[in-house]
């Protein structure tokens, strides 16, 4: 028995519609509200933290930040590889669950991910699927004005649309209500930052600039994958989510 909120949970999942814009109502920070503390302070006994030891994984933090600018050519079919690897990875399965690379909330894994090529050495450019129990690509189509069109549906974002690659994770929200109903929405969203935290520290290591992208257009970029929106209350429904581009720093 499905609980009256998933319909309600699913929407809450899905990001912005141009055509919501014009009900958008000034945010406190347009309003110019002050803006609320930066840390919670609770007025218990502190203790100062050691230094840290330098550790590989340490400087892979330290340095990890959001890049906006590619100009450093193409990426290679390696380094794709390693940064769809790195988010989604399969590294065992069994008949009820895998077990990846990135947690999953009761190891639902109920995100699939799509990457938006545009310059990959030796791969066409275009828009695929990873196949993550296969570890492949699954090649969908491409359109002739591909980066034009990823750019309108990321909220204009140029540099994230014209980026050697763009990954997208979508959601398929009943595999995860299978389970938890409406509680398993909120998972898949930590879901998407866990994964989406590992492609920002494998580019750190690779030597690649990403950065993630919430803001995108719901109706635009489901369609540049090819999923219809309609059919948002079904067992097969699945919506884009969450979005990081990734390219070479010049
Ligand atoms: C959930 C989430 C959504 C984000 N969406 C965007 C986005 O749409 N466009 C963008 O340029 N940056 C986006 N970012 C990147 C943030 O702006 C960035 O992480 C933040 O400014 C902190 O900078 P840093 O990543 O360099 O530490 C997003 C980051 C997160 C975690």
């Amino acid at each position: 028995m499905r609980h009256k909120n998933t319909a309600a949970m699913r929407e809450f999942l899905k990001g912005y519609r141009a055509v919501d814009e014009e009900n958008v109502y000034p945010t406190d920070q347009q309003e110019r509200l002050p803006m609320p503390p930066m840390e919670v302070r609770r007025g218990g006994e502190t203790t100062a933290l050691p230094e840290r030891d330098v550790s590989p994984l340490g400087v892979l933090l330290e340095n990890r930040c959001s890049r906006r600018s590619y100009g450093g050519g193409p990426l290679t079919l390696e380094e794709l590889s390693f940064l769809l690897w790195a988010a989604q990875g399969v590294k065992t399965v069994n008949e009820y669950r895998t077990l990846r690379t990135a947690p999953s909330g009761g190891a639902r894994n109920p995100l699939e991910l799509y990457v938006f090529v545009n310059n990959v050495a030796g791969l066409a450019p275009g828009v695929y699927h990873y196949l993550a129990l296969e570890d492949k690509l699954e090649r969908l189509g491409c359109r002739a004005n591909q980066a034009d069109q990823l750019t309108c549906a990321l909220a204009g974002q140029e540099f994230a649309g014209r980026a050697p690659v763009c990954l997208v994770w979508t959601a398929v929200p009943y595999r995860s209500e299978w389970r938890y109903d409406s509680h398993g929405h909120k998972d898949i969203l930590l879901d998407a930052g866990h994964s989406c935290q590992n492609v920002y520290l494998a580019c750190e290591e690779l030597g690649l600039g990403c950065c993630a992208l919430a803001a995108y257009d719901q109706e635009a970029l489901d369609e540049l994958l090819g999923l219809s929106s309609a059919e948002t209350d079904s067992k097969e429904a699945e919506f884009a989510v969450y979005a990081c581009c990734a390219g070479r720093p010049a």
